[in-house]
């Protein structure tokens, strides 16, 4: 949510059309209603537990912190980079999810998350080939970075020891249950090969 909504005001700021503005509007909605999927669901199934374990690198309110960072940026960090994944990964998770509650809200995210990369690549279509060559290859230098983040974040690649083998067994455990994972392993196989994809995309559009 915090992420999206900096997309938004990115936009305002660098004078984009409504049209534009509007679509990044539906999307952090959207992301609004996940959340309040995902909580409604913890609860139906037995709560969860407040509190994020040491090491995460979960932190919406500091997301959410006044940002002078570019539309570009945002853009590509947001839309290029974790809708892209996270299309991959929830797709994954559906097609291997039973318990009927879980795998409803995965269906209805995924078919969110299809809209989101759409426009975002549409996005990353009209703006990046535009921009100059030094600013297009500082991107992909940034691109770089987010992927590393994203191996960590939205997978288990890179995190400390004890955190990692805990993170395993928890998206192992899910796999098996067909509770909405699929194993730690092929979720990072799937993060490596959606940002091999991601890299080949922006190379098209100039950012390599
Ligand atoms: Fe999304």
């Amino acid at each position: 949510m915090p992420a999206v909504s900096q997309v938004v005001l990115a936009l305002v700021r660098e004078g984009a059309g409504l049209t534009t503005i509007a679509a990044y509007t539906t999307i952090a909605q959207d992301e609004v209603r996940h959340a309040e999927l995902s909580h409604a669901l913890a609860e139906r199934l037995g709560g969860y537990d407040d509190d994020v374990p040491d090491g995460l690198d979960y932190a919406p309110r500091s997301l959410a912190n006044p940002s002078d960072v570019s539309f570009v940026v945002w853009a590509l960090a947001n839309g290029c980079f974790s809708e892209t994944v996270s299309l991959a990964l929830i797709r994954a998770r559906h097609a291997a999810t039973t318990q009927p509650l879980v795998r409803a809200v995965l269906a209805e995210t995924v078919k969110d998350e299809a809209l989101h990369v759409r426009i975002a690549w549409q996005t990353a279509g009209e703006v990046l080939p535009n921009l100059a060559r030094a600013e297009r290859k500082e991107l992909a230098g940034y691109g770089d970075e987010l992927a590393e983040m994203l191996r960590r974040t939205f997978g288990t690649a890179g995190l400390p020891p004890k955190l990692r083998r805990r993170e395993v067994t928890l998206r192992d455990d899910a796999a098996t249950a067909g509770l909405g994972s699929v194993t730690a392993a092929h979720e990072n196989a799937l993060i490596d090969e959606a940002l091999h994809d991601i890299k080949g995309r922006l190379a098209a559009l100039g950012v390599k």
